[in-house]
């Protein structure tokens, strides 16, 4: 497929990458349907989209005109045939749970054009072992997005075992559409690269405060002062979702070893739902302190 035959793209998942990619997608001219198995879930995130259209027209990143035309881009759909049916690139942005993508990938596979590509946004979820749900492994690849997908640059295009070298040339077009910057990630290994190193560093510092040895202030402190990320260790574990650090960790736990252990208050903070942003309350207090700190 070239990148001209494009027009309609697929992006299952209404969640905070789900909504992100088709907020993303929409701005670049694609027609798209967001789909979640829930109308409560795709509303929510088509309330996000909107809201963040809204901003950036606000902050005079887009024009008025242009955030009203991507927000008419963007269908809601709850239905996965008339979703996925005259798609041309379906984006799977799922929980990271290999028994859930499993079932989407059947359910897609079963209503999705011959000729459609299939792209995965998981964060660390083997390629080749996901491109097995499908009958396309050769039509199928990593695009891995940044949270929050409209400001974050880069995506990971990341090959499987069997994925065709002209699926990852499209693909790195089409993020290139997307006024993304792909980088191609070669070897399918857990968190491909940025997780391999972002998410250790988020629970080495969970390590820090579940041993006593630093307070969330001190290390969000340093990371932001000193080594200069944009924002503290712990506010990037909010923005990106506890949870989603948490299955990351687990999975490079189990089949890179000891080292990846899920330190326990991240732990803590999944078991307690307090996933972030998301939920309201994280390592931080977003409801009632606006980003105070949770003691
Ligand atoms: N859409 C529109 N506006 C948004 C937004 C969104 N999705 N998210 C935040 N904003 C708004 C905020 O509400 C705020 O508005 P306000 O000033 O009116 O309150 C404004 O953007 C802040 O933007 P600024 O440019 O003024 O602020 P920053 O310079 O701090 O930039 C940032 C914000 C780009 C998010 C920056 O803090 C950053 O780069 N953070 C790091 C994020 C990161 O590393 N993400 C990757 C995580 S890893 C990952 O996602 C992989 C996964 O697989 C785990």
């Amino acid at each position: 497929m070239d990148l001209e035959e494009i027009n309609t793209i697929a992006v299952l998942g209404a969640g905070n990458m789900g909504h992100g990619i088709t907020e993303v997608a929409a701005m670049a001219g694609y027609d798209v349907n967001m789909r979640d198995i829930k109308a409560e879930f795709v509303e929510d995130g088509y309330d996000q989209i909107e809201w963040s259209l809204n901003k950036l027209a606000e902050k005079d990143r887009l024009s008025r005109e242009d955030a009203d035309a991507a927000l008419e881009r963007v269908t809601p759909l709850v239905d996965m045939e008339a979703a996925v049916a005259d798609a041309d690139v379906v984006i799977e942005a799922v929980p990271e749970q290999m028994e859930i993508k499993e079932e989407v990938y059947r359910e897609l596979e079963a209503c999705a054009g011959d000729d459609a590509l299939f792209v995965t946004n998981t964060s660390s979820l083997s390629i080749t072992d996901l491109a097995e749900f499908t009958d396309r492994p050769e039509r199928f690849c990593g695009m891995h997005f940044f949270n929050p997908p409209v400001r974050m640059q880069l995506v990971e295009v990341i090959s499987g075992a069997e994925t065709a070298e002209e699926t990852l040339d499209v693909v790195e077009e089409l993020a290139e559409e997307f006024g993304k910057t792909p980088v191609r990630v070669h070897r399918d290994s857990p968190g491909f690269i940025v997780n391999r190193i972002l998410v250790p560093l988020m629970n080495e510092a969970s390590w820090l405060v579940s041993d006593g040895e630093a307070t969330i202030a001190e290390v969000d402190s340093t990371t932001k002062y000193e080594l200069g990320l944009p924002m503290g260790t712990f506010e990037l574990g909010d923005q990106v979702g506890n949870d989603i650090s948490y299955h990351v960790l687990e999975y490079m736990h189990d089949v890179l070893g000891d080292a990846y252990e899920p330190a326990p208050l991240l732990e803590e903070k999944v078991e307690n739902e307090e996933l972030g942003k998301k939920t309201g309350a994280g390592f931080y207090d977003y409801e009632n302190g606006d980003g105070v700190q949770i003691p």
